[in-house]
């Protein structure tokens, strides 16, 4: 029997809860966490200290009587069958109005199919994602929770005191009913997925091309998070440069396998993208490419039988400064898309996002956090109605500036066989949605050629079909 009444629970003492718990905590909550593995239990009650701030148990029940009401139960175990479980394992421990909060990667559907189970029961369920890694879970994440709007108050407290901060702001907000929490976390995991692609291909030119050693690599990536491409990602990726190898000569960087995994999440979103009918192929690219890494001995074998041609020589620091303003163009066409996707995603499963507040809780705590969302919450603030930020004057500038050193870094790549589609397909998908008339015509003729599938004429009204 714990003595003390808690004001949070959290099911899940893995490092992500482990650490929010403790984030909670010296925010001035008392905390009690729930895990089947008693090492972990014992971990976080030493971590924790005070039994009256931080308590664990593997004890279901125990933990459920030692909740103050209504009960705020935090899910923090992996994706999947694992949340059900939980669920149905605290279910007989509950009473009507109490609040589970689903802190993982789930996929969006799964949580509207929990929320309406568990609404049907009287108790309150949110998906809610958080971002930051386990940094971010003990210093201050950023969380996107969606559910009932009412039963967030109850929450909201505590999500406010361990959230990130931006300017004092913090780095949490109500976004929406059902699975908005989740669906806009699985967007910012997009997201998250086309920058990294982007940081990737930069790397490789750098690199390759400019032929920078890692040390003048991390000098560039460090001086460019100064600058207008500050974000989590180019701060990281400096960091990144510096690292030795602990366990032989050089840098690490240069001894990791080229195979990059992934959980699903990017993959998701452009799944769901394309059920929606909206292009996000910076994002795409970015889950093909971790496909194609994976073939890693199909490359090196086709690289043996196709070679690779000798690049070009270029001029060093006009080449970085080229660099520097392509990644910047296709970090806002990323940003665009998956915004776009959230916009439209808003429509089709009424979440009713402000997208400016999306724009503000991303500002810092989580992967995608930059000082571009700065820009981009302002926009949204001023036009909210606005799908594709593409089109805000502010954005319309960026874009002009930095376009034509975009065009040369693309065509560099094509020409010198590196690949770079994450960058192409921006610079693409910008020329496309920047086209007044693409050839679609010959597309719509040819369905109608072959399968009278009719078209639309541009000088009369009507659907029309032609014998060819
Ligand atoms: C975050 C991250 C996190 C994600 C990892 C790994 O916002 O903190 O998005 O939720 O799980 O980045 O993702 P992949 O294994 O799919 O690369």
């Amino acid at each position: 029997m714990l003595e003390h009444k808690y004001d949070f629970g959290l099911v899940g003492l893995g490092v992500m809860g482990h650490n929010f718990i403790l984030n909670v905590a010296d925010k001035g909550f008392s905390v009690c966490g729930l895990d089947l593995d008693q090492t972990k239990v014992d971990s976080l009650i030493a971590s924790g200290g005070d039994a009256a701030k931080v308590q664990a148990t593997t004890k279901v029940e125990a933990f459920t009587k030692a909740l103050s009401s209504p009960r705020k139960i935090m899910l923090l175990v992996p994706a999947g069958k694992l949340v059900d479980a939980a669920i149905e394992s605290l279910l007989p421990h509950l009473e009507k109005g109490d609040i589970i909060i689903d802190g993982g990667n789930s996929f969006f559907t799964d949580t509207d199919r929990r929320e309406a189970y568990l609404k049907e029961k009287g108790i309150n369920f949110f998906g809610s994602g958080v971002s930051g890694g386990a940094e971010g879970a003990r210093r201050g994440p950023s969380i996107m929770p969606g559910g009932n709007k009412e039963a967030y108050q109850h929450i909201k407290p505590i999500f406010e005191a361990a959230a990130a901060k931006f300017n004092g702001e913090p780095c949490v907000a109500y976004l929406g009913p059902k699975s908005a929490g989740n669906y806009v976390k699985m967007v910012h995991n997009g997201i998250e997925y086309g920058l990294m692609q982007l940081t990737a291909e930069v790397y490789h030119l750098l690199k390759h091309s400019a032929g920078l050693s890692n040390e003048e690599l991390a000098a560039t990536f460090d001086s460019w998070n100064k600058g207008r491409l500050q974000s989590f990602l180019v701060d990281i990726t400096a960091e990144i440069f510096n690292q030795k190898d602990d366990k032989g000569e050089g840098h690490l960087v240069d001894k990791i396998l080229d195979k990059a995994k992934q959980k699903g999440t990017g993959k998701w979103t452009s799944q769901n993208a394309m059920d929606l009918g909206i292009p996000i192929p910076s994002i795409d690219i970015a889950v093909s490419m971790r496909e194609i890494s994976a073939f890693k001995d199909l490359r090196v074998e086709a690289e043996a039988l196709y070679g690779k041609p000798t690049p070009k020589s270029v001029d060093k620091a006009d080449f970085i400064y080229k660099a520097e303003q392509a990644l910047y163009f296709a970090f806002i066409i990323t940003y665009a898309q998956g915004l776009n996707q959230l916009a439209e995603a808003s429509e089709e499963y009424g979440y009713e996002l402000d997208m400016a507040e999306v724009a503000k809780i991303w500002r810092a705590g989580c992967i995608i956090r930059a000082a571009l969302l700065d820009d981009i919450s302002k926009t949204f603030a001023t036009a909210p109605k606005l799908k594709n930020i593409v089109m805000a004057p502010d954005f319309v500038s960026k874009l002009k500036e930095t376009l034509s050193a975009t065009r040369n870094v693309v065509t560099y790549g094509a020409e010198n066989g590196i690949p770079l589609p994450g960058l192409s397909n921006s610079l693409t998908y910008f020329d496309a949605i920047t086209s007044g008339r693409l050839p679609l015509n010959l597309i719509q003729a040819q369905r109608d050629h072959f399968g009278s599938h009719t078209y639309e004429r541009t000088d009369m009204e009507g659907i029309f079909h032609t014998e060819w």
